[in-house]
């Protein structure tokens, strides 16, 4: 059977990447990463990816600093396809898309996103949930449509806030969730079992179309 071919954006460290690389080299996940591009020609993410064998661009992000200009945002899009991406996955990247690359890979983006939304949106999640005074924070897995961080919810993980949390230490406990529900939301859209009501996903016991 043909593995689902993922094509990964991230804007940094990458650490999201590679729990993805992980899980589909080791089988946990029946998919192939076949292309990483970043709009940051020195991330992280990009080392780890060739480091993996997997082809990797940076590809100029224009003149904007929160989304991409939309020549260059159809250009991600062909790339991405060229590459033979089944399902776009947002891994750490740090700018909102618009409707000419969301209509090209319609209901096949997924992001991660650092708290537990529709809590804490946007930049500096783990800094948000802080200064509110939370006492659990966590994550979430979403398909992403053309809101900030508001699309259906596929996965969440619930993670306890200490009261001596720093940005970094609840990040990192943060961090550990995010590779976890990420593989596993991926593994179930490869498998097909992802179904999208609206605003809600319902997880189907076999795949869509199997009885
Ligand atoms: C992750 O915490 C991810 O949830 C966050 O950026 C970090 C990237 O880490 N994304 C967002 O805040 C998107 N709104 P990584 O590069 O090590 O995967």
């Amino acid at each position: 059977m043909k593995k689902l071919g993922l094509g990964v954006l991230a804007s940094g460290r990458g650490t999201n990447l590679q729990a993805i690389i992980d899980a589909c080299a080791e089988g946990r996940v029946p998919a192939v990463v076949k292309v990483v591009v970043s709009d940051v020609e020195a991330a992280l993410a990009l080392e780890r990816a060739r480091s993996a064998g997997i082809p990797a661009v940076y590809l100029d992000p224009g003149k904007f600093k929160t989304k991409l200009e939309p020549e260059r945002e159809l250009e991600y899009a062909r790339f991405l396809k060229e590459h033979g991406t089944d399902l776009v996955l947002l891994a750490g990247f740090m700018r909102v898309l618009h409707s000419d690359f969301l209509s090209a890979f319609a209901g096949r983006i997924l992001n991660v996103h650092p708290a537990l939304l529709p809590s804490f949106p946007g930049l500096h999640a783990q800094k948000q949930a802080l200064d509110r005074g939370v006492r659990f924070s966590g994550c979430t897995v979403h398909f992403v449509d053309d809101s900030v961080d508001g699309g259906p919810i596929v996965l969440q993980a619930v993670v306890p806030v200490h009261q001596d949390d720093t940005e970094e230490t609840l990040s990192t406990r943060i961090l550990k969730e995010e590779h976890r529900i990420y593989c596993e939301a991926v593994r179930l859209f490869a498998e097909g079992r992802l179904l999208v009501e609206g605003r809600k996903v319902r997880i189907l016991d076999k795949p869509a179309g199997e009885c």
